[in-house]
């Protein structure tokens, strides 16, 4: 069994491979290249490889998928950085930021379009394939959608938060896993598990990007972090700070709410501490991640099949990026 770290290695080849694009126009395909250039965990990629290893030998239709599963992510960042204003990803400058917003919404596009690109060479249950990553690509758009529409409520549930996050974030992680497991020969009932697995593991992961945004260091996580302070983001943090705040407390919040000045993420972080949302937070992803590992428990294959997944889980819960 290989390790997250192998595949990982594997992918950073597969990406900065230069005939992943064509050369001209170069406005068009110099910003796709830069974004895949400057990294990135590649976590989705190689959840599906991991997936795929599970249950079958490694073949070219995984790595097609893998590919056109990290091109469809890098789009979703491309376009996510312009909704929501980011001047930094992965320690360098976004898209937008730096070739304008032309060349991020059409080389978003084109990112997107050579996805399906790259799906479409997969030769072994490409039906079954195709309809999962269609449906997962609806819901990243409606989870998009909510989170828009949330920077403007003052009403949003934890409910309906967490269902926003399975949206955006959690159903890709999940239909990587999935894809790599069927075209492992998964049975139906061990590939809805790692789905499963997957939309837990995405909820923890989504929490935790959550936190970072507001707790990391922006040298480490190569993003601005307050961006979802700034932006009213009705992240978990915030929503735990409203139900836990006392009268005076909940008042500096819907004062902050208000505002936009250079003290309004250092209060909301004081804030955050104080109401004890931080610590709400952090157990979140914890249970989250430990629904992740009991799904994992009962896919019915090698407890040594499960691990390299374990262990990925595991450093995802500690990451710092
Ligand atoms: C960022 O995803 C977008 C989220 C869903 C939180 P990652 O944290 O996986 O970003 P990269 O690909 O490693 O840069
Ligand atoms: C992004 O969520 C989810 C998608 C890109 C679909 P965030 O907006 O929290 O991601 P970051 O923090 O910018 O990476
Ligand atoms: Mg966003
Ligand atoms: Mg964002
Ligand atoms: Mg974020």
């Amino acid at each position: 069994m290989h390790k997250f770290t192998d595949f990982v290695q594997q992918l950073e080849q597969r990406f900065s491979d230069t005939g992943l694009f064509p050369e001209q126009p170069i406005g068009l395909y110099e910003p796709c290249r830069y974004l895949l250039g400057i990294g990135g965990k590649r976590v989705r990629p190689a959840l599906c490889l991991m997936g795929n290893e599970m249950f079958g030998p490694a073949g070219d239709d995984a790595m097609h998928a893998a590919t056109a599963i990290e091109l469809f992510h890098n789009f979703t960042l491309v376009h996510d950085d312009i909704m929501d204003k980011a001047p930094l990803r992965r320690g360098k400058e976004t898209i937008h930021a730096k070739y304008g917003l032309t060349a991020g919404i059409l080389s978003g596009d084109i990112l997107c379009i050579y996805a399906y690109e790259h799906l479409a060479k997969v030769k072994n249950h490409l039906p079954e394939i195709f309809k999962l990553f269609n449906k997962t690509a609806i819901e990243v758009c409606e989870g998009q959608q909510l989170d828009m529409d949330f920077e403007i409520r003052n009403d949003v549930t934890i409910d309906e938060y967490i269902h926003m996050i399975a949206l955006k974030t959690s159903v890709l992680l999940a239909c990587s896993l999935k894809i790599g497991a069927i075209l492992g020969g998964a049975s139906e009932d061990n590939a809805d598990k790692i789905y499963e697995f997957g939309k837990n593991l995405g909820i923890a992961f989504q929490l935790q990007d959550d936190y970072l945004d507001a707790f990391g260091e922006t040298d480490k996580l190569g993003k601005q972090n307050g961006g979802d302070i700034k932006a009213n983001k009705k992240t978990y943090l915030l929503l735990k700070a409203i139900e836990a705040a006392n009268n005076e407390q909940k008042a500096q919040l819907d004062k902050l709410l208000k505002t936009d000045n250079d003290n309004k993420i250092g209060d909301m972080l004081a804030l955050y501490t104080a109401t004890g949302a931080d610590k709400h937070c952090r157990q979140a992803v914890q249970s989250y991640s430990d629904m992740a590992f009991s799904n994992l428990e009962e896919i019915e294959v090698s407890d040594a099949h499960k691990q390299p997944l374990f262990e990925l889980a595991s450093y995802l819960l500690q990451r710092d990026k």
